[in-house]
């Protein structure tokens, strides 16, 4: 029988020990602000959005929401990043992703002050984590190894196999993996003998964005599999990367979706808002 790591569970654990450190602070007179940055009406994104300014106010930390028309221009956008870098009451700013196609993604996101980049996305905190620097970290990976580090699992001298190569969940991902010791492994759309690799792993990421792409064959009896997909099948349910009937049968322990990685994205963003770019979660 497999061990289902409850996400869900986990994810609120963390909000509160957060929200029990910032009412500590807010006693010291700190009080920590996240600006929330929307271009554009996107559905899936006016969810995130909604509930990450939730989280904040769960936990305590005032959140600034600008919901910006997709008109916005990349100026105006970058006037607005310019004065929230300046403002001392202001700690974390977070630009949801993605934005309208007239606007540099990239741009906007080295504009943001490296000091304030909760997302973990500018390259100094990306090159900070690939030194072995404090920094911010992306949530959804360190939320990741959360999720092992508060299920018992060890990561530690093991074979890590991440599936999937993106700037905000597989690089990051790798990295976090090899600075808890794990050997890593990084699989991709041109990768050999894909299937090899992955029945090789100890821990599977699967954050390749292929709706159960990861089926039984892929995975060796007793791996531990970590679904970072959010997709819907067929009929409309959500599913993950991760083919769950057909794989978890195989393994030791896996997550589910929803209720797995998912909610640790938002409570790692807190962490980073509560902690600042050198928290110790
Ligand atoms: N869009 C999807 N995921 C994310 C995320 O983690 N941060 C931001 N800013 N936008 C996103």
């Amino acid at each position: 029988m497999y061990q289902l790591i409850d996400g869900k569970k986990i994810s609120g654990e963390i909000k509160d020990e957060l929200r029990e450190k910032a009412a500590q602070m807010k006693a010291r007179g700190v009080e920590r602000c996240l600006a929330v940055i929307q271009v554009g009406s996107d559905p899936a994104s006016g969810v995130y959005v909604r509930n990450k300014k939730k989280a904040c106010e769960y936990i305590g930390i005032r959140s600034l929401s600008y919901e910006l028309p997709e008109e916005t221009g990349q100026e105006q956008l970058l006037d607005l990043i310019r004065e929230l870098n300046q403002r001392s009451d202001v700690n974390g700013i977070l630009v949801q992703l993605p934005l309208p196609g007239h606007i540099d993604e990239e741009k906007i996101l080295l504009a943001i002050a490296p000091e304030k980049d909760v997302d973990g996305f500018h390259p100094v905190n990306v090159g900070n984590l690939s030194i072995g620097r404090p920094g911010y970290v992306s949530c959804t990976p360190a939320g990741v190894i959360q999720l092992l580090k508060r299920s018992g699992i060890k990561i530690e001298g093991r074979e890590c196999v991440v599936l999937g190569r993106s700037n905000i969940v597989g690089k990051p991902m790798a990295m976090l993996l090899l600075r808890e010791n794990g050997t890593v492994t990084v699989c991709h759309s041109r990768t050999r003998n894909l299937k090899d690799i992955t029945r090789r792993a100890d821990i599977l990421v699967a954050a390749v964005g292929k709706p159960k792409f990861v089926n039984g064959d892929f995975v060796k009896e007793g791996a531990v599999v970590i679904d970072v997909g959010i997709h819907r099948d067929g009929e409309g349910k959500l599913c993950g990367d991760v083919d769950f009937d057909s794989v978890a049968p195989k393994v030791s322990a896996i997550t589910p979706v929803p209720g797995g990685v998912g909610p640790m994205t938002i409570a790692m963003l807190m962490a980073n808002c509560v902690e600042g770019a050198d928290g110790t979660q």
